[in-house]
């Protein structure tokens, strides 16, 4: 069945042939042709569909791709939110907090949790996301996280190097990279380690990586988030796909990921929630380098679900512009996550979109914490309640 959504006042293909960086066609339409990209132009031209759906003048963009989230937990750091926003500075300790809900909690449980912030990101326009473990940290809580997150995405990430939980951390990188990882591994696509002071050091990230990697998952990494450090370099050293954070980056880190070619993910929903300084984009892209946007949707340092808010962010204190803010947010979050079949409406691509009720993609940054998002396709059906 091919429904051809016309009257679209502002579309955004991300068409990396186009002269401008979204590939924007005004005027315009797309036929979707079952979960697929059929057919995009000028609403002129468009082809006859066996129905059709009037956009009304609004804006259709590419779903946001979420390329960064830690939704399986249980439990609720909001004091710690309100304590920090008396006064105190965030510190990585406050995992161990929700690490002790998430091991009381059910499947069930973590299950029903995940689909009600999967519903919220829908809601606010996410198509396809990212979902860590690293709230389990033993061997049958990581793999359970990471079951319960494979029921919603098949972007998974194995991310038992969190924090130690306990005891020598030697013992525990051995267990990360031994039994919790053979446990963990037929669950997930990726392994990511949090390599920072108070976390793990580059030595023990390096290990945990590689150890992932020869068991078949592919590698990204958490860095530079609470001061400069080795993170950064390690991944451009390692030739990740992605690397995020990198709020803290030297000239040395700038220069390291434009070389390696690696996506630096920017996550300002954690600034705003932890008063830390933002990352320097303007820099990163100057330089040259990739830079995506995810959420980080997390309880600790980053309690948001939405796509738009980090948009907004990006523009107003990350001095991105809006089309670059909405371009990290869309392709280069499917390019953070080795995916060339979502981010981009072109033909041939998944119909995954969000219908804006704005005429320009411009709005998501002018008009902060309004819900824009009318509608979201997934494999080109409606996808959320209204
Ligand atoms: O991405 N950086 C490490 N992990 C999360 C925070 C987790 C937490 O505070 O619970 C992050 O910011
Ligand atoms: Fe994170």
């Amino acid at each position: 069945m091919s429904i051809l959504i016309t009257n679209i006042g502002e579309l955004v293909t991300n068409d990396p042939e186009a002269d401008d960086l979204l590939g924007i066609i005004e005027s315009a339409a797309l036929v979707v042709d079952g979960a697929k990209v059929a057919w995009v132009g000028s609403a002129a031209d468009a082809p006859a569909a066996d129905q059709q759906v009037d956009a009304g003048g609004r804006a259709v963009l590419p779903g946001f791709v979420d390329s960064h989230s830690h939704l399986v937990f249980a439990g609720d750091r909001a004091a710690e939110f309100a304590a920090r926003m008396a006064g105190e500075s965030y510190a990585a300790g406050g995992i161990r907090t929700t690490v002790a809900a998430t091991r009381q909690a059910t499947d069930e449980q973590l299950t029903a949790h995940v689909a009600r912030l999967v519903l919220e990101m829908r809601r606010q326009g996410t198509t396809t996301v990212e979902i860590k473990s690293g709230y389990g940290l033993t061997v049958k809580d990581e793999a359970r996280s990471l079951a319960v997150a494979r029921q919603f995405t098949e972007e998974t990430t194995y991310l038992g190097a969190h924090v130690v939980p306990d005891g020598d951390p030697d013992e525990y990188v051995a267990l990360v990279t031994g039994p919790m990882l053979e446990a963990a591994a037929p669950h997930a696509r990726w392994i990511d380690a949090f390599c920072e002071t108070g976390a793990f050091d580059a030595d023990q990230a390096r290990t945990v990586l590689t150890a992932g990697a020869a068991a078949g998952l592919s590698p990204r990494l958490h860095a530079n988030q609470l001061g400069p450090g080795p993170g950064v370099r390690l991944a451009a050293e390692l030739g990740l796909t992605a690397v995020d954070h990198c709020t803290y980056l030297s000239d040395d880190d700038v220069h390291a990921l434009r070389e390696s070619g690696t996506i630096a993910t920017l996550l300002p929903g954690v600034e705003f929630s932890t008063r830390q300084p933002y990352p320097d984009a303007r820099a990163l892209l100057d330089a040259g380098v990739a830079v995506a946007l995810a959420s980080d949707c997390n309880p600790g340092s980053s309690f948001t679900s939405s796509m738009p808010l980090c948009i907004a962010l990006a523009v107003r204190e990350m001095r991105m512009t809006a089309a670059e803010a909405v371009h990290a947010a869309t392709a280069m979050g499917a390019a953070a996550l080795d995916r060339d079949d979502v981010g981009s409406l072109l033909a041939g691509k998944r119909a995954d979109l969000v219908v804006l009720d704005a005429p320009t993609h411009v709005h998501l940054a002018y008009r902060p914490g309004v819900p824009l998002v009318t509608q979201t396709w997934i494999e080109g059906h409606p996808a959320t309640v209204p």
